[in-house]
């Protein structure tokens, strides 16, 4: 038993889990740092934190192609039905129990609408809790000090943006890692646009140095596994 997560740059991922294929927030055509073709990825469900460009990424088309079932706030999944894809909507602070793991929206600090400006409901960041493991994917969202509730729910992993400009950038993200408290510290959504370059060595330093977390970091398209 064991969650292999690759990483493809920006906010997006693909997790195995125990052979189902998961994948989070899949932004690859437009992403300089994508790592893989979309039209050669496998997926069984797909997570979204919300509608913007950088998020929503290839989801139709991988989901059409895949059949996968698209799991994300209300207006996100009749986004989706009325695309003719699988859907299941939740909404914040709802959870469920899905066949690869519960899956939680939590509240994320930010705004959400689809590439065409049209309304997408609020965004969410997702916990995750499967195999023995609980992961907190942030989304895009500010700092905020209630992630101390997220915290409280026993985090192994948190992946959280540190690019600033439209997120919280590296200083708040320690912050949010004191609150959080997780095992392990992951940095998003950074470096894929000039606007958003940092130096994500430097701030594995002060995740060290700082707080309690192990901070972990990979080039996109590497991976790592949790067991
Ligand atoms: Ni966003
Ligand atoms: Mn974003």
């Amino acid at each position: 038993m064991a969650i292999k997560i690759t990483w493809f740059g920006h906010s997006g991922f693909s997790l195995d889990i125990n052979g189902t294929t998961v994948l989070v927030d899949p932004f690859l055509t437009g992403n300089p740092l994508a790592p893989v073709d979309p039209n050669e990825l496998a997926a069984d469900y797909i997570l979204l934190t919300h509608a913007h460009g950088d998020h929503l990424g290839d989801t139709e088309a991988i989901a059409k192609r895949t059949g996968a079932t698209v799991i994300a706030t209300a207006e996100i999944s009749y986004w989706a039905q009325r695309k003719g894809l699988k859907a299941h909507g939740q909404n914040t602070g709802g959870g469920y129990q899905h066949p690869f793991g519960h899956v939680k929206l939590v509240r994320a600090d930010h705004s959400s609408s689809f590439p065409d400006g049209t309304y997408a409901g609020q965004p969410n960041g997702i916990v995750l809790t499967t195999d023995g493991k609980r992961l907190y994917f942030a989304g895009d969202t500010a700092l905020y000090t209630d992630m101390r509730l997220v915290g409280n729910l026993g985090i192994d992993v948190a992946f959280l943006p540190i690019g600033d400009n439209f997120t919280m950038g590296p200083a708040d993200s320690i912050e949010a890692i004191k609150l959080i408290r997780p095992k392990i510290a992951f940095p998003i959504h950074y470096n894929t646009f000039d606007v958003i370059a940092q130096d994500a060595s430097a701030w594995a330093q002060q995740v060290q140095n700082e707080t309690d977390a192990r901070a972990i970091i990979v080039d996109p398209g590497g991976d790592f596994t949790l067991d």
